[in-house]
This record gives C-alpha cells, structure tokens and sequence, in this order.
C-alpha cells in the first residue's frame, strides 16, 4: 500500500509508482517519476522532472533537482540541466542537496549535507560521504568511497574502486581565477583503485595513478604513478604497494 501523508504536496502530473511512500510536508513536482517503493521523508523537495528509480530511500529535508545559481563569470556553464536521475536502491541521506543535471547509479549512497552538482555523475554502489561536495562536471565511478568532508573539484575523475580518505581536498586552477573566460580547467584524475590519505591534497591536473596509496597529509604536486606509495608535503615516492594489499584480495 502507498503510504502518502496528506501533509505532502504532490503535483499532479507526478508519476508514482506502487509501494511510494511521501512523508509529511514533502513537496512532489511536475512530473517528477518515483519508481516503485521509492520513499521521500519529511520536509524533501523534488523539483520538477527528477526520476527516482526503484527502491530509492530519500530521507528528511533533502532538496533533488535543485537548480544551480551562478555569480557572473562562473566557469560552471548556464545552460538548463537535465532532469536528475536517481537509479535504483540510492539513498539520499538528511540535509543532502543533488542537482538537476546530475545522475547518480544504482546502489549508491549520498551522506547527511553532501552536496552533488550539475553535471556530475555518480556510478553504482558508491558512497558520497558526509559534507562532501562532487562539484560540476566531475565524474566518479563504481563502488567509490568518499569519506567525510572531501571536495572533488569540477571536471576531476575519479575510477572505480577509488577510496578518497576525509578532508581530501582536489583542486583545479592554478590561476585562482585568473585565467580567459571559458578556459578549460585543469583538474586532477584519480585512477581505478587508489587510495588518497586523509586531508590530503592534490593540485590542477595531476594524476594519481592505478592501486596508488598516497599517505594522510600529503600535497600531491607531481603525478603518482600506479602501485606508488608517496608521502610528506611535496609528495614524494616511499615504495610499492604489496601484491597483498591489491584491490582484487579487499573487495566486499
Ligand atoms: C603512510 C602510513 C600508512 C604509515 O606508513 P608506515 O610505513 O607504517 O610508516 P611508519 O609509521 O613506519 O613511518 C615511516 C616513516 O614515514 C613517516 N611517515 C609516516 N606516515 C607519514 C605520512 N602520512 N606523511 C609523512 N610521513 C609519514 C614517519 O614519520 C617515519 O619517518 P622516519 O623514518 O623519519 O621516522 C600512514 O601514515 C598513513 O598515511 N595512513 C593513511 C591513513 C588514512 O588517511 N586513512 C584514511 C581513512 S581514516
């Protein structure tokens, strides 16, 4: 049975599928899409045209399909973004703002006041951890993890298997804002499988290369090649990672 609270406001162009659940003072769009099962908690708003897929947990007070409010001269484009898709099983948790443009795959989990933007997009079962930002345009794979408080930087990737420890911090323009409109920023690659310490941070356009272990603290000022091990402020090479700590031996 749907369980709709008649304190919600639900469009009626809204499309609700069986076993919906809409809490009280949810406020439902035009022609937004939850897939069967799908639940909104209390106080959310689902902006216009946003699909949730099968499954979907949205809890308390998150905003979906928010539309992003540029200053003049951002170097995020204007243009309309497309509707939000959610696939199936996401969880969106407490406080959460996801964008419209954005996409975020089957499985995944969007933590308490995370932030995710236009453009970007999410792969299956990964983790956006608690107050971190997956700024514009910036594309994260599979089975991800991002820790709490991590900022990945528009236009930065980020591989399957990747674990982004707390307070990493990417960045990507090394002008501060100095640069031609419209310039292309330069943003870092964080390749299949490595692994980034907490609070440590990578400057424009390196890469950090496959199964690479970069320990807590660091700035990343070169780029890592893979299996690498590298430390200290500016990053430099330790060793190896053991054949032992590779991910095929850890996946859950
Ligand atoms: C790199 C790490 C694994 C320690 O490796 P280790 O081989 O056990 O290092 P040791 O403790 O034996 O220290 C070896 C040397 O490296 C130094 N060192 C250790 N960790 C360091 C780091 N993160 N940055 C700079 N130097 C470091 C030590 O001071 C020591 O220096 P010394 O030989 O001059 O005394 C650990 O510091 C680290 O970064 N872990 C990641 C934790 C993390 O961010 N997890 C995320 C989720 S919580």
């Amino acid at each position: 049975m749907p369980e709709i609270s008649p304190a919600a406001h639900i469009h009626p162009s809204a499309s609700l599928g069986a076993e919906v659940s809409v809490a009280a003072g949810a406020l439902i769009g035009p022609g937004v899409v939850l897939g069967d099962g799908a639940s909104v908690g209390a106080g959310s708003v689902v902006h216009a045209g946003v699909v949730l897929g099968a499954g979907c947990l949205v809890e308390e007070l998150v905003v979906l399909g928010k539309r992003p409010r540029l200053r003049h001269g951002s170097s995020a484009a204007a243009v309309e973004p497309a509707a939000l898709q959610l696939g199936a099983e996401v969880t969106v948790c407490c406080g959460a703002v996801v964008y419209a443009g954005a996409v975020v795959g089957a499985g995944s989990i969007i933590g308490d006041q995370a932030q995710v933007r236009e453009g970007s997009r999410v792969g299956e079962r990964s983790v956006v951890g608690r107050g971190s930002c997956v700024d514009f345009n910036a594309v994260v794979g599979d089975r991800v993890s991002i820790q709490t408080g991590v900022y990945v930087t528009s236009w930065a990737v980020v591989e399957d298997d990747v674990f982004l420890g707390p307070g990493v911090l990417m960045t990507n323009d090394d002008t501060m804002g100095r640069h031609p409109r419209g310039e292309r920023l330069d943003a870092p690659v964080v390749r299949r499988a490595a692994r980034v310490g907490g609070g440590v941070v990578l400057v424009p356009g390196v890469e950090v290369g496959e199964e690479a272990f970069v320990g807590a603290g660091a700035v990343v000022s070169r780029d890592v090649a893979a299996r690498e091990v590298v430390l200290g402020v500016p990053a430099r090479v330790r060793r190896r990672v053991d054949d032992a700590e590779l991910i095929e031996h850890w996946r859950r």
